[in-house]
This record gives C-alpha cells, sequence and structure tokens, in this order.
C-alpha cells in the first residue's frame, strides 16, 4: 500500500519556508492507518515492549493503537504543567528557547522496556529528550518508533538507540 500518498504536505506551516507532513488523512482512511498501524507494530514488536510511551500530541495518535494492538502499556509524555500527581521533567533546547516535557513519577519501573513513539521524527530533539528523560527513571529504552522521519535533518543520529520509521522523506 501506497501509505505516502496519504501524507499531505502543506507549505509554510506553522513558519514560512517550513513543509509540514500532514498525518491527517491517514488517520481519516481507515484501511491505510490500519496498515500502517499493523506494519509499525510488526517492527516495534521485535523490541519486546512492556511500555510504549507516546510524545504529546500526535505522538498520542500514534503510540495508543500500536499499545493496543502490541498489548502492551501506554504511558503520556507530555508538555509541562499537563499532568497529575509527582512528576519527573526534562528541559530541552529548541531551535529558539527552552522546553520541557514530563512523565508521572510512576509510570515505569526501574528495568522495564519502553519503546518511544511519535509521530515524526524532525531534527531528532524532543525523542532525544523523550528518551533522557525515560533512562533517568532507570527505564530500559528499546528504540524509538516515528510513522514519519524527515532523513535530510539527520534527526536519527541525535537518538541514542535503535529507530524505526515508516516512511522517509529527503
Ligand atoms: C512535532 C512532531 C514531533 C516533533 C518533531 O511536534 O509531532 O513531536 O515536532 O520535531 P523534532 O524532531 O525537530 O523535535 P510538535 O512540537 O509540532 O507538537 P504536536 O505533536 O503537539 O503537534
Ligand atoms: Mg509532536
Amino acid at each position: 500500500m501506497d501509505l505516502k500518498s496519504h501524507i499531505r504536505g502543506i507549505p509554510d506551516f506553522p513558519k514560512p519556508g517550513i513543509l509540514f507532513y500532514d498525518i491527517s488523512p491517514l488517520l481519516a482512511h481507515p484501511q491505510a492507518w490500519r496498515h500502517a498501524v499493523e506494519t509499525m507494530a510488526a517492527s516495534v514488536k521485535e523490541w519486546q515492549p512492556d511500555i510504549l510511551v507516546g510524545i504529546e500530541s500526535r505522538g498520542f495518535l500514534a503510540a495508543a493503537p500500536l499499545a493496543y494492538v502490541l498489548d502492551c502499556g501506554f504511558v503520556m509524555c507530555r508538555k509541562r504543567g499537563k499532568l497529575p500527581g509527582e512528576t519527573i521533567g526534562h528541559l530541552y533546547e529548541l531551535e529558539y528557547g527552552s522546553d520541557a516535557i514530563e512523565i508521572q513519577a510512576d509510570a515505569i519501573k526501574p528495568g522495564q522496556r519502553v519503546v518511544v513513539v511519535d509521530d515524526l521524527l524532525a531534527t531528532g530533539g524532543t525523542m532525544a529528550a523523550a528518551i533522557q528523560l525515560l533512562r533517568r527513571v532507570g527505564a530500559d529504552v528499546r528504540g524509538a518508533a516515528c510513522f514519519i522521519e524527515l532523513t535530510f535533518l539527520g534527526g536519527r543520529d541525535k537518538i541514542d538507540a535503535p529507530v524505526t520509521s515508516l516512511m522517509q522523506y529527503d
């Protein structure tokens, strides 16, 4: 199945000069989305995860059905201030300024096998930050999975774990 035919490139979003890879048509097409999830599940299964961690917000859309298919737990890695109770945060640098992500302090037990999931890998900054945070709480990070990889940005080189992606753009 040609999954790329369900990805829409939107120029100049969110800023002039950026081509935004929109997964909305893929999500809206049940057969294509099922195919994408099942193909990704087959790759992620190799890493034998206990838990899939989805990165807010589009990473949730990718991680939740994968966790369901693979019979894994699902944990949210959220932007700052969104999770209740005790949380552990991680500050990371963006192109301009910085941002923070958090997980609940008791979300991962030390040694649990975790795969981090996002919709898209661009510079790799978000995924690298999530992996650092998960290692701080003792997770055994088995790999990182994304549906779209912008290979021309070299994000994979920032990820200190195996990376799998379904569609690559260069
Ligand atoms: C996008 C995308 C990834 C991240 C990739 O999320 O969903 O999470 O950027 O970029 P990077 O590899 O350069 O870090 P965004 O921050 O736009 O937010 P959203 O998922 O909430 O839409
Ligand atoms: Mg995102």
